[in-house]
């Protein structure tokens, strides 16, 4: 089957993706199940940082499915002490393994350099998530090293760092 992914800004009422991919299986490299606060905080700040101008975050919707399948964007972070771009996503359990988030992670990449500008889009995921890193590598991201990593806060993780250059798709300078 031909697939295709649409990046829709996050709205109002996109409480359910959140809580949808908010299972051991999903959070298994990312802390574990979230508090039903924990998640009204996060819909809460996704809207707020969009209209700050600080992140963009995106429901990912995919032809045939009735529901968004899941999420993706990136935000605004320091790097090294350097100004970059974070990027993190969360495909559904069962809309896995059908090259979605490959598609959503090649379309957000493509939004960060239109509509951003910085250079560095990087991804922090846990060196033991295979499908994440799989992802990266798939969507064009280069392998930077590891470094030890925070996440949830109070966490202490090892993850990959992986960096797209964005001038490389875009002749603007940044
Ligand atoms: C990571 C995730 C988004 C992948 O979604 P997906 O739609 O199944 O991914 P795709 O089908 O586009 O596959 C992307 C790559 O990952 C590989 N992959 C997918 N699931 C995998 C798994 N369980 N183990 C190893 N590789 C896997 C695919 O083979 C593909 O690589 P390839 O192109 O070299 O074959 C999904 O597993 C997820 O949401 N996980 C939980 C949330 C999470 O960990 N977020 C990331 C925090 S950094």
């Amino acid at each position: 089957m031909h697939e295709t992914v649409t990046l829709r800004r996050w709205g109002e009422g996109d409480l359910a993706i959140l809580e949808r991919s908010n299972t051991p299986e999903m959070t298994r490299f990312l802390g574990g199940p979230e508090s039903e606060e924990a998640l009204a905080n996060r819909q809460a700040r996704f809207l707020r940082l969009w209209r700050e101008g600080e992140a963009r975050m995106f429901a990912v919707e995919s032809a045939g499915e009735a529901e968004a399948v899941g999420s993706i964007g990136y935000w605004k972070k320091s790097w090294q002490g350097a100004d970059v771009y974070e990027t993190g996503w969360s495909i559904a359990t069962p809309y896995q393994g059908r090259g979605l988030a490959t598609l959503a992670l090649r379309a957000c990449v493509a939004d960060a350099a239109q509509q951003g500008d910085r250079r560095w889009l990087l991804a922090f995921p846990r060196t033991d998530n295979a499908a994440s890193n799989a992802l990266c590598r798939a969507a064009g991201f280069t392998l930077r090293g590891e470094e030890d990593f925070e996440y949830p806060k109070g966490t202490a993780i090892r993850s990959n760092v992986w960096a797209y250059d964005l001038a490389a798709l875009t002749p603007v300078a940044r």
